[in-house]
Parts: structure tokens; C-alpha cells; sequence
């Protein structure tokens, strides 16, 4: 069965463009983005391995590793890794797994026969520190993914780990959050003093809570 919400992220030893590692121990207490391309070079990865580049930053911010992987070997990650670099003006900064004998591919599901019998499609696992995974998303291989909406999940999931909450459609941090409805208006009073505004008493509002208050 396919893996899901939740379970825990099948460990496994790889090599990458950073050399060889055990999953679990290189996620250590990080969250990590583990994500598969179909192939190198080809015009769809490069622009998502530029543009994955570039937000590390961003990843940095919220403590996430990122790791990519296709079943391509080391030499051919190291040579196309110099094509991202001059066309979309940064260089690649995470390990890429070589995937060769597709391993870790079957591990997490990443090859539809149907799609494509040999290369992986687009996955992307999101994995908390406990190794938990708990988002994942499959494209196909002609749409490039919008890992600006992965960083928003992160966020999310970051959040409602801390607090009782949960994000609505299209939530941006800092616009407004769900009280979960297992909390009551008695209960809810202390936990988030800036008050909500009840819309159904399923559906209450509040301000998103500070990022240091705990559940
Ligand atoms: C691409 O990354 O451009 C791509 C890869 C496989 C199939 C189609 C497009």
C-alpha cells in the first residue's frame, strides 16, 4: 500500500552529490523535503532545481533540509548541476540522491508505470523530526511544481503543531486562523485572548497566535 499521512518515512542508505547518507540520521531534528524529478537534463527540472535553490533562505528560516532525487547517476547530477547554475542564476545548494537502481523510488511510490515505467514522476514528501510524513504531493512530468505553496503548507503545519488551529483556503502567515473545533468558547478564551469572531460555532476566527505559544 501506498505510504501514508502520518507513518513514518521509510529510511534508507543513498548516495548524493554530498555523499553517501542514512536518511533519518541526515534529517536529524530538522523537518525535510524530500522531492523526486523525472530526469536530468531536461528544461522542467532545471527551472524546479534553480528555483528550489534559491529559496534556501526560506527553507533555512523554518529549519527544513531539502534533498532531490531521480534515478539518474552521481556524474550526470554534478554535470547538469553546472546548466542550473548559469541558467537560473543559482547554484544547486542541497544533495540530489542517485537513484539508479530505483531503491528509494520504490520506497516512496515514485514511479507510475502508467506515467512513465522508468522515471520517477514529480513527488514531494514533507517530513517533520519525528520522521512523519506529513504532506505529499505527485505532478505529472510536464507540470513544474510551486514550491512557494510547499513553504505555505510548512508554515501551516509548523503553526497548528503549536497551536489549536488550523488554516483556511488560500491562508497566507499572519492572515487570520481556525479555531479547531475540538476547543470550546470557555476553553478558547485563555488560549487565544485576542478574542475570535464566530461566523457558525463550527467556524470561528481569530488572529493568527504567536509562533512561541505552545499547544
Ligand atoms: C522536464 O523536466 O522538462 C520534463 C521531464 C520529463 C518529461 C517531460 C518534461
Amino acid at each position: 500500500m501506498a505510504l501514508q499521512l502520518n507513518e513514518t518515512a521509510p529510511d534508507f542508505e543513498a548516495n548524493t552529490t554530498q555523499g553517501r547518507i542514512r536518511f533519518h540520521e541526515w534529517i536529524g531534528d530538522s523537518w525535510a523535503i524530500l522531492f523526486s524529478h523525472p530526469r536530468d537534463y531536461t528544461p522542467v527540472c532545471t527551472t524546479e532545481l534553480g528555483y528550489v535553490a534559491r529559496l534556501k533562505g526560506d527553507f533555512d528560516k523554518r529549519n527544513v533540509k531539502v534533498i532531490g532525487l531521480s534515478v539518474d547517476p552521481l556524474g550526470s547530477h554534478q554535470g547538469w548541476a553546472k546548466d542550473i547554475e548559469e541558467t537560473q542564476g543559482h547554484a544547486v545548494n542541497f544533495p540530489i540522491i542517485a537513484d539508479p537502481d530505483r531503491k528509494v523510488a520504490n520506497l516512496y511510490g515514485m514511479i507510475h508505470p502508467a506515467h512513465d515505467e522508468v522515471h520517477t514522476v514529480r513527488t514531494v514528501f514533507v517530513i517533520d523530526p519525528k520522521k512523519k510524513v506529513r504532506l505529499f504531493i505527485t505532478y505529472p512530468q510536464t507540470a513544474g511544481r510551486n514550491f512557494d505553496e510547499i513553504l505555505r503548507v510548512i508554515d501551516s503545519l509548523q503553526l497548528t503543531d503549536r497551536h489549536r488551529v488550523a488554516t483556511p483556503v488560500n491562508w497566507k502567515p499572519g492572515e487570520d486562523v481556525i479555531i479547531v473545533p475540538a476547543v470550546s468558547d470557555e476553553e478558547a478564551k485563555s488560549k487565544f485572548p485576542k478574542g475570535w469572531k464566530t461566523l457558525k460555532p463550527y467556524l470561528r476566527l481569530t488572529p493568527q497566535p504567536a509562533e512561541s505559544a505552545k499547544r
